[in-house]
């Protein structure tokens, strides 16, 4: 049902193949649940992440419209931005990234990769996203003077092309759930700019699947970022021409700590588990907080013990090197 939907848009092409989805023995015997890890850090462009299946779409749709120049924003370090600049490269189109935060002296991480994939960088002090926004409007006006056919891309590439990135991914958790005769009755994934989580929800508003989808905030307040991906799923639902009946949103706002990037002893603790038990590794901005936050949700309670967990890694691993 799924695919024939995305098919109201013939002009999207996606080019993913699948990512695996498999059984975590060791953490799930500690925890006396079954939990499983979709490896989305592994979608295998660039060090992979889920903004390789969210670009995967906006590429298709920015080379429909002709654009010659992809801008992208974000943090010094962000996944979205590396992601966009290798893409670029492959596809010949130039990039510009505006990165919030400060030059690096000896480029670390993301940003190493940023130039590696020579991407064109600005730099901005702002740390507000509207003004972040502002400022990359700026820029697409002076490219597009400069005669650029620009396609530019908001934080996190959450759109709603973006978000059908992970409408996608939700297919592949049902075909795996058909072919394996398994039921997630949970899926915990960490929220930012809210379009990996939208892209499922809209998954399940379409197909009626009847699990939680909990979204582990990486640093926006529970009501902000409900409101966000609420408008995100409506948002693609209406581009998708379609009607759906908005499930509940479930996000929580309970392991940021301190503030976005921040890193937590709890984030710390759980990607210590993820290496030590099943050499997967997480990072301390996204993923470490949103095993952090399952993982509290299965020892305090939250959940039934019989429950079928999984976690989604969205990346975000380089974060270790930086
Ligand atoms: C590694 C990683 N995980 C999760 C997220 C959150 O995804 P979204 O912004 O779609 O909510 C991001 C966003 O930057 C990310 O880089």
């Amino acid at each position: 049902m799924i695919q024939q939907i995305i098919k109201n848009i013939p002009h999207l092409n996606h080019s993913m193949i699948p990512t695996s989805i498999y059984k975590l023995n060791k953490i799930s015997k500690i925890h006396n649940t079954d939990i499983f890890c979709m490896r989305d850090d592994m979608t295998g462009f660039a060090f992979g992440g889920n903004k390789t299946r969210k670009l995967d779409y906006l590429v298709s749709d920015a080379k429909n419209q002709g654009a010659n120049t992809l801008l992208a924003v974000g943090a010094v370090q962000s996944n979205f931005c590396r992601i966009a600049a290798a893409y670029g490269a492959v596809e010949n189109m130039q990039v510009h990234l505006l990165l919030s935060g400060q030059k690096e002296t000896i480029p670390s991480g993301n940003l190493l990769l940023d130039y590696l994939f020579k991407a064109k960088i600005s730099y901005t002090n702002s740390t507000e996203n509207s003004k972040i926004e502002s400022e990359s409007i700026a820029i697409e006006k002076k490219l597009k003077r400069e005669g650029k056919k620009v396609y530019r891309m908001p934080m996190g590439g959450s759109t709603p092309v973006g978000v059908i990135g992970y409408l996608n991914a939700f297919d592949e958790i049902l075909s795996y759930e058909k072919k394996n005769n398994i039921k997630f009755d949970y899926i915990f994934v960490a929220s930012g700019s809210g379009g990996t989580q939208a892209g499922m929800v809209l998954g399940k508003a379409i197909t009626g699947w009847d699990g939680d989808i909990i979204g582990i905030s990486v640093g926006r307040n529970s009501g902000e970022l409900n409101t966000v991906i609420k408008n995100l799923v409506l948002n693609t639902a209406e581009y998708l021409k379609i009607r759906i009946k908005i499930p509940d949103i479930k996000v929580t706002d309970k392991y940021i700590g301190k503030s976005y990037g921040e890193h937590t002893i709890a984030g710390f603790n759980a990607i210590s588990a993820f290496a030590t038990n099943e050499g997967i590794i997480l990072d301390n901005v996204y993923t470490g907080k949103a095993a952090s936050g399952m993982i509290d949700f299965i020892k305090n309670g939250k959940i039934e013990t019989d429950s079928k967990i999984l976690f989604i890694h969205t990346g975000g691993n380089i974060e270790i090197f930086e």
